[in-house]
């Protein structure tokens, strides 16, 4: 999930370039240290309408070596997009995992495997977007206050209360797992202009 536009903003004038020069520092570091492997681990973002997105995540059984390496590639690709949220299900791997940063500073991931929500009252509506339906937003409703049980990403169960942009970044990423969309909200003349544009600005 993308910040909502006025933030977006803000980040891209204020924060942007310091943080491209500091991943291309990183790059480059990576580069000296010959590994590789580690320029390869940013994944590929599925966009709308690719019908994988449209697939139903599977829970995870345990937290094994190549999920937690999946995870650090999940949260690399979400900050290098940049964006606030990511769902498996939007880099083609049909798991039940997230990753969250909404902090300043973008130094706070959080890890979700295996999430369930309870909603714990109130609505709010916000503009959202979503890397997969990239430069576009819209005013979502959605629950104020939930609370959400998962495990971290050592496979340790907890549960956290949440509300605000948090609470809106966790039901939309959740909502990823699903197969739904931000945009599947909107009526379906707004979701068919989205489309389109994005399937002609593909074609140029
Ligand atoms: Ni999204």
């Amino acid at each position: 999930m993308y910040q909502d536009k006025g933030s977006l903003k803000l980040y891209k004038f204020s924060i942007a370039q310091k943080s491209i020069i500091l991943r291309a520092c990183e790059l480059n570091l990576k580069l000296d240290n010959k590994n590789e492997f580690d320029l390869m681990s940013l994944l590929t973002i599925l966009e709308y309408p690719d019908s994988r997105l449209r697939t139903v995540a599977r829970n995870v059984d345990r937290v094994t070596t190549s999920v937690s390496n999946f995870v650090e590639d999940l949260l690399e690709t979400m900050y290098a997009a940049p964006g606030i949220g990511l769902a498996a299900t939007q880099v083609n791997v049909h798991k039940r995992i997230i990753v969250i940063d909404v902090s300043a500073e973008h130094n706070e991931p959080l890890v979700f495997i295996n999430p369930t929500i309870e909603v714990l009252g109130g609505m709010q509506t916000s503009e959202e977007g979503c890397l997969s339906v990239p430069g576009f937003f819209e005013q979502v409703e959605r629950s104020e206050k939930i609370s959400v049980k998962a495990w971290d990403k050592t496979g340790t169960p907890f549960e956290l209360k949440a509300e605000g942009l948090l609470a809106v970044c966790i039901q939309h990423e959740c909502d990823h797992l699903e197969g739904k969309l931000f945009v599947d909200y909107l009526s379906g003349l707004k979701r068919n202009r989205i489309r389109h544009r994005i399937q002609k600005r593909r074609r140029t």
